[in-house]
């Protein structure tokens, strides 16, 4: 039984492609020695272009959890710098770091109490030029998470926004009277939990935070505002960084009235009731906002924006990138994220959306980051071998026309390791959402390097977070070693990435698009065609069996795939991209 194959034959006679599949595995697994896998990746063709980024593999790395040089058991910057090789070695374009200016770390670094400096626990300015400098030896630029919505409470600007009313810096935050005595001005609640409103006794008024109370936030409208974190971003420019990913930035505005939000069903993880957030989201001035940060950023040559913009449909998501292409270059599709389970209709339907939608913008499809859990356990179903569903998803999102962004560790097929009592989480979240909310450590836990104590991460006697425990085993060192490891696999493919126009550049087509087993699809660029068959389900699939031939298919990667004369053959989540010739 050939489930799909019939449906696949149609649509290639569609296309008017017809050929043999040869046994011709290139052979990724044989051809990957481990001699040959501490070489550096070639240099990437595009690096010096200013649309570097669309070709792009960029690395989100959560400082705390990469390295720790000064074995604190804190991650830092020099660890981080430590690691470039390696990155390179991956195929690495550049690194996004998340926050790692001064903070009180309420929420780990997400809560910025001077966005010009590097907190002490990463390092400091000169390390940070360091790793600037040591990235453009190694290929690899600097990406910074800028949080724009919302500063500490202990930044300079909100400590003295509290002192007074008439405080110059009273305006640089949202601040309001209170409704009644002891009633918040309005009905909105925080992201994190409780109503959005904190009452500060000494003037008598509500500040606004969309996250929690120690992240109050910034006031847009203050043209003031606007201004310093315009200079801010300049001023990191000018020390390297070639971009930053805008946090949090559909929250960038408030409805001025404060209409209050519309209750909608059930109660969220904290207990609060539910409620659609038109009034504190998204709003079109968010829109006016970005374009003009696009014209600071524009002054600099290759400088982008990632923003991490949640939207419900990709028509919401086609509106970042602007009217004419002049608000983010990547805005990331986080409807992804959601899938949550290998349904290749939903995948297909998912991509599809984007592609119809994004016209003239760039997809960045985002599968994992450190908000999420990793991206091996939300996808692999029960019983079935992650390594094979690590290598799945890789396949495809390494593949998808657009700029992929991972997480650091996916391409080991690291685990989430959620805590197992409420006593050892560290995000607050966890905190106050316990048990039904874990709360994000489980997908931070410090990097697994090699197999000794703290799986390489560093040399002291603790972690902030506990190393993984399957680390002995699921660690650079052993993968590097392994040539059918995930690491290898995704090293493999980071490198057709770079070197095959159909797959950097293409047009992205689906085919065979009624097939409820297999994601399949094709990239087009100058004559070359490259063609994706990924099995999303356990069970094995035939594929196509095409007699005539006119054209040969030369297999580029396979993992749990074969392919004899006439026939490809998919094992559960097995992947072929191959050549059209
Ligand atoms: C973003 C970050 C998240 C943080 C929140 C508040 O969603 O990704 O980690 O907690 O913003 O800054």
């Amino acid at each position: 039984m050939r489930p799909y194959s019939s449906s696949i034959l149609r649509t290639y006679r569609l296309l008017s492609f017809t050929f043999v599949l040869l046994a011709a595995l290139s052979g990724y697994a044989q051809s990957s020695s481990v001699a040959d896998l501490g070489s550096a990746m070639p240099p990437n063709s595009y690096s010096a272009s200013a649309d570097w980024w669309k070709h792009a593999v960029i690395y989100e790395i959560y400082p705390r959890s990469f390295g720790d040089s000064n074995n604190d058991g804190t991650g830092d910057l020099a660890g981080i710098t430590e690691h470039l090789a390696y990155l390179q070695s991956m195929g690495i374009d550049a690194i996004w770091l998340t926050p790692m200016f001064p903070s009180p770390q309420v929420d780990f670094g997400y809560d910025v109490s001077d966005y010009r400096n590097v907190d002490p626990q990463y390092g400091t300015l000169a390390d940070f030029d360091r790793l600037v400098a040591e990235g453009n030896k190694h290929g690899i630029k600097i990406i910074l998470d800028f949080v724009v919505n919302h500063t500490s409470d202990q930044h300079e600007w909100f400590k003295a926004s509290t002192q007074s009313k008439n405080n110059p810096y009273r305006d640089f935050y949202i601040w309001r009277d209170g409704r009644a005595t002891n009633l918040p001005p309005n009905n909105w609640t925080s992201c994190f939990g409780g109503s959005s409103w904190t009452l500060d006794p000494k003037t008598g008024q509500y500040y606004y935070h969309y996250f929690y109370p120690q992240q109050p936030d910034l006031n847009w409208r203050n043209p003031k505002v606007e201004k310093e974190m315009f200079d801010t971003m300049r001023w990191w420019f000018k020390r390297g960084v070639y971009g930053f990913r805008l946090d949090a930035v559909d929250s960038l505005f408030e409805d001025q009235k404060l209409t209050d939000n519309q209750p909608a069903a059930g109660t969220d993880a904290y207990g609060d009731p539910n409620q659609n957030h038109l009034y504190d989201h998204n709003l079109p001035e968010v829109h006016t906002e970005l374009q003009k940060m696009r014209t600071v950023v524009d002054q600099y040559k290759g400088r982008v924006l990632i923003g991490e913009t949640w939207t419900n449909t990709p028509a919401e998501l086609a509106v970042y990138y602007g009217p004419h292409n002049n608000e983010l270059q990547m805005p990331m599709y986080f409807n992804f994220t959601t899938i949550n389970r290998l349904d290749a209709a939903m995948f297909r339907e998912k991509i599809e959306a984007v592609e119809q939608n994004s016209v003239g913008g760039w997809p960045v499809f985002v599968l994992s980051n450190h908000d999420i859990h990793r991206q091996v356990d939300r996808y692999t179903p029960p019983g079935a071998d992650k390594d094979k569903v690590a290598k799945l998803l890789a396949g495809m999102y390494l593949t998808l026309r657009g700029s992929a962004i991972m997480y650091y560790g996916e391409e080991l097929g690291m685990a989430n390791n959620d805590p197992t009592r409420r006593e050892d989480v560290k995000d607050v979240i966890g905190q106050k959402g316990w048990p039904t909310e874990k709360g994000r450590d489980g997908g931070r836990t410090p990097m697994q390097w090699d197999a000794t104590t703290n799986a390489g991460f560093n040399k002291g006697s603790t972690t902030w977070l506990p190393v993984g425990a399957d680390y002995p085993t699921r660690n650079v060192a052993a993968e590097m070693a392994d040539s059918s490891s995930v690491l290898n696999w995704y090293r493999h493919i980071i490198r057709l990435r770079r070197d095959n126009i159909a797959i950097s550049e293409g047009d992205y087509r689906t085919v065979d698009v009624s097939n409820p087993n297999v994601l399949a699809y094709t990239r087009n660029a100058k004559g070359k065609t490259v063609l994706v068959l990924l099995n999303l389900s356990a069970e094995n699939q035939d594929a196509v069996s095409l007699t005539s031939s006119l054209h040969k298919l030369s297999v580029l990667a396979a993992t749990g795939a074969t392919v004899e004369q006439t026939q490809a053959n998919l094992q559960g989540f097995g992947v072929l991209i191959a050549e059209i010739n």
